[in-house]
């Protein structure tokens, strides 16, 4: 996996020893990185302050979860820059490597990983400042073929995310909505269920493709 040749196909690409070459791939270290930087900074735009005047500056030691956290190249960046995190991932090949590099390096030694699926996660509710997903949360309807139940699964999503998030809480999710209508339901989902904002980040014209959806919780 030394780039991005093709679209990730969710168990496989993350299974056995494709799990290995995600890990020691260098682009995807550094993908994931960089993305996961901009979520960051994403994560406090002043923009989403229109709708009430909640906090915008970057709080050191927060405690964020990392959603489908895979080997932790996100986990570690979140780490690097202050916060607290708890990575959360549903394939034990993926932490292991995870495991392994806390292991190794002193500075990944307070992230916390947990094997588990998002929409079974047993955490205590207003846990967490807030939430951060990088190229991992098309994968919450994997095995769903109806578009009802796919409505369904995202919107369970949803409803315990806000569940989890203290007030005020901030959401950024950078995913590959496949078109408008499908990002159209990830929006709602988040707007019915107790999100009173969110905002956008693509580039202008594009129908489809990487996608940023920044939410706050009421
Ligand atoms: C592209 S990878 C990891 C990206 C991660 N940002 C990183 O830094 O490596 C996407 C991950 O999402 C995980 N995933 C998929 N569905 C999940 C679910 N329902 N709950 C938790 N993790 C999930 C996969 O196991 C995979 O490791």
């Amino acid at each position: 996996m030394s780039r991005k040749t093709s679209d990730p196909r969710f168990p496989d690409s993350y299974i056995g020893l494709m799990s290995n070459e995600y890990n020691e791939s260098i682009w995807m270290e550094r993908n994931q990185k960089k993305t996961t930087s901009i979520c960051i900074q994403y994560l406090y735009d002043k923009k989403l302050n229109d709708i009430d005047h909640g906090k915008t500056e970057i709080e050191e030691n927060s405690l964020l979860l990392d959603i489908g956290c895979g080997t932790g190249f996100s986990s570690e960046i979140i780490s690097t820059h202050g916060f607290r995190v708890v990575g959360v991932d549903i394939l034990k090949d993926m932490l292991f490597k995870a495991g392994e590099k806390k292991r190794l390096y002193s500075e990944y030694r307070k992230i916390e990983f947990i094997l588990a699926d998002i929409n079974s996660l047993p955490l205590r509710e207003m846990t967490f400042d807030h939430v951060l997903s990088v190229s991992a949360y098309n994968f919450i309807t994997h095995g769903l073929l109806e578009n009802k139940k796919k409505e369904k699964r995202i919107n369970t999503t949803a409803r315990y995310l806000h569940k989890i998030l203290k007030p005020l809480g901030r959401i950024i999710i950078e995913f590959y909505p496949l078109d408008e209508q499908e990002l159209n339901s990830y929006i709602s989902s988040f707007i019915n269920n107790g999100f009173n904002g969110f905002l956008i980040k693509k580039h202008e014209k594009q129908k489809s493709g990487q996608t940023f959806l920044l939410v706050k919780k009421q």
